[in-house]
Formats: C-alpha cells, sequence, structure tokens
C-alpha cells in the first residue's frame, strides 16, 4: 500500500520539495513529573547562556553511553519518539481542564527529519514542551523510571559494563541521544511560558548550556525540537531518510498520534499502516 499522506497543518521551514510519510497508533510512554509540576520560567537569561553541570549519576551515564560498543544504537529513536509521545499526551491531559494550553499550536503530531547533508536528524514534537526549570530538572538529573533502572542494574552487573544490552533493556531515555549523536540541541517551547529556551550540550562534556530562543525563524508556537548533531561514524546510517522510514514503522503503532518522517521527494516510500 503507498500512503500518499499529506501533511496536516504547518509544514516546518525547508519542507519544499519533500514529502512526510504518516503513521497512527497506540500509546505508550512514561512521565516525568517535574514536566507537570507548577513552576515559573526563572530568571532573566543572558544571551550567551548559562552553564549548568549534569548531576554526578548523569555524567557517569553519559560517559558510559558516548564509549558504550553497544550495537543497537537505533534505540534513541525509540526513546525520543517514546518521549515526544508522551509530550503530546501530558498536552491532551491538561487540555481537557484548560484548553488554552493548545493556542495556536496546530496539530498534535510528531515530525522526524534526517538530514543527509548536514549528518543530523530532528524531531519535532507539538507536545507540552518545557520550561527552564523543567530542561535543568528533566535533562540535567536522573528521576526517570528507566534511566535509573539502567543504573542500577548496571551496579548488579559491574563486570557486564554498558554493552551487554542493559541499554536496550533499561532504555536510557532521553540520553540515548548521545549513543549516536556528538551533539544535541532542543528548542522547547511550554504554555507555562511565553519564552522559548535552548538546551545544548556535547558528548563528551560535563556541562550543558540553557539559552533564550531569539533567532524568529526559530520559534515554537508549542513543543519540542531535539536536532542530534551525528557523530561520523553514525552519519551514514541515521540521517539516511529510509532508514529512519523504516524505524519509524516500528515505533508508529505504539504511538497515538501521527509521526511524519521526511523523504526526498525523488524517492518513493512505501508505508505499511
Ligand atoms: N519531547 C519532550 N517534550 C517534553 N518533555 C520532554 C521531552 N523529552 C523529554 N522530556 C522531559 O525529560 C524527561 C526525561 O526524559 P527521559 O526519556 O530521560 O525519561 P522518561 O521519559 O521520564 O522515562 P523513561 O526512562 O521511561 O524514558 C521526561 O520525563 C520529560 O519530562
Ligand atoms: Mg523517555
Amino acid at each position: 500500500m503507498r500512503a500518499a499522506l499529506a501533511p496536516q497543518g504547518r509544514r516546518p521551514a525547508g519542507a519544499r520539495g519533500v514529502r512526510w510519510e504518516a503513521g497512527r497508533g497506540r500509546l505508550v510512554g512514561a512521565r516525568c513529573a517535574s514536566a507537570v509540576a507548577e513552576k515559573t520560567a526563572g530568571e532573566e537569561e543572558e544571551a550567551a547562556g548559562e552553564k549548568f553541570e549534569y548531576q554526578a549519576e548523569v555524567s557517569r551515564l553519559m560517559d558510559l553511553i558516548v564509549h558504550s560498543l553497544y550495537s543497537h544504537k537505533e534505540v534513541f529513536l525509540r526513546e525520543l519518539v517514546s518521549n515526544a509521545s508522551d509530550a503530546l499526551d501530558k498536552l491532551r491531559f491538561l487540555s481537557v481542564t484548560d484548553p488554552s494550553v493548545l493556542a495556536d499550536g496546530g496539530d498534535m503530531e510528531i515530525r522526524i527529519k534526517p538530514d543527509p547533508d548536514a549528518g543530523t536528524i530532528t524531531i519535532t514534537d507539538s507536545g507540552i514542551g518545557m520550561t527552564k526549570d523543567e530542561l535543568k530538572d528533566c535533562l540535567g538529573t536522573i528521576a526517570q523510571s528507566g534511566t535509573s533502572k539502567f543504573l542500577k542494574a548496571l551496579k548488579e552487573n559491574k563486570e557486564l559494563g554498558a554493552d551487554n544490552g542493559l541499554i536496550g533493556q533499561f532504555g536510557v531515555g532521553f540520553y540515548s541521544a548521545f549513543l549516536v549523536a556528538e551533539k544535541v540541541v532542543v528548542s522547547t517551547k511550554s504554555p507555562k511560558t511565553d519564552k522559548q529556551y535552548i538546551w545544548e550540550a556535547e558528548a563528551n562534556s560535563s556541562s550543558y548550556v540553557i539559552r533564550e530562543e531569539t533567532d524568529p525563524e526559530k520559534m515554537l508556537t508549542r513543543g519540542t525540537q531535539i536536532t542530534l548533531f551525528l557523530r561520523e561514524d553514525d552519519k551514514y546510517e541515521f540521517a539516511d531518510p529510509t532508514r529512519i522510514q523504516g524505524l519509524v514503522k516500528n515505533y508508529s503503532q505504539f504511538v497515538s498520534f501521527p509521526i511524519f518522517t521526511w523523504q526526498e521527494k525523488s524517492r518513493t516510500v512505501e508505508v505499511g499502516f
């Protein structure tokens, strides 16, 4: 079956000459309590950004992930799609009591754009987004189920290290992006604040930077955009639209929101939804 499913609503910049394929399915996911907690955006941002150190456990985890020889690196996409789905689920849940959170943020969807020329892959959702405090709480500490279970299992299997399948078994959540990326940039907009924030980190660093997004072309109405600058060795595989399309097909059945994946126009892609 050829699914020439036309995208609904917004089309991100640079989408000319390409098309998006969609899939739909059921929902699975997890929650980070701090993302739904009441918090204010915090103080003024410096233009250059503010530097933060990871919690010690995160640094250790990052080190393991970056130097891991784990062979199923593609799990990063499953984790990021699951987070995007969770973010959309949280937004949908909040909108029941407060429809204003939807604002004019467009459809509830996930877009994935592998860019072979740039060596990047970008995952965008129109979900709940994160405030500056939530960025620090959620992407600088370990409070999440899968990731803390991974560290616990690792302690119990010390001699085995991170390469024996524990990463895939327990999941390392957001941090799995660093299985394939040398740099990760997260740009996010929560309905709780007018400001949009960027979280940026390099794979071999114990710190990350948060700054306010000021580029008018990069403004999101709502949600989160995660760009992975792929490692030299992983560019070929994970910036390849056909490879990504194949992976997304597997995950989309567990996600209750449409997932659009970018394809070059000249290529014909069969999608079996
Ligand atoms: N796309 C996103 N939109 C909004 N918040 C996000 C997004 N991605 C991550 N987060 C926040 O970062 C937190 C950490 O994500 P991470 O995947 O590491 O853990 P988790 O999803 O809570 O648990 P799990 O171990 O099951 O993946 C999430 O709980 C969420 O609050
Ligand atoms: Mg997750």
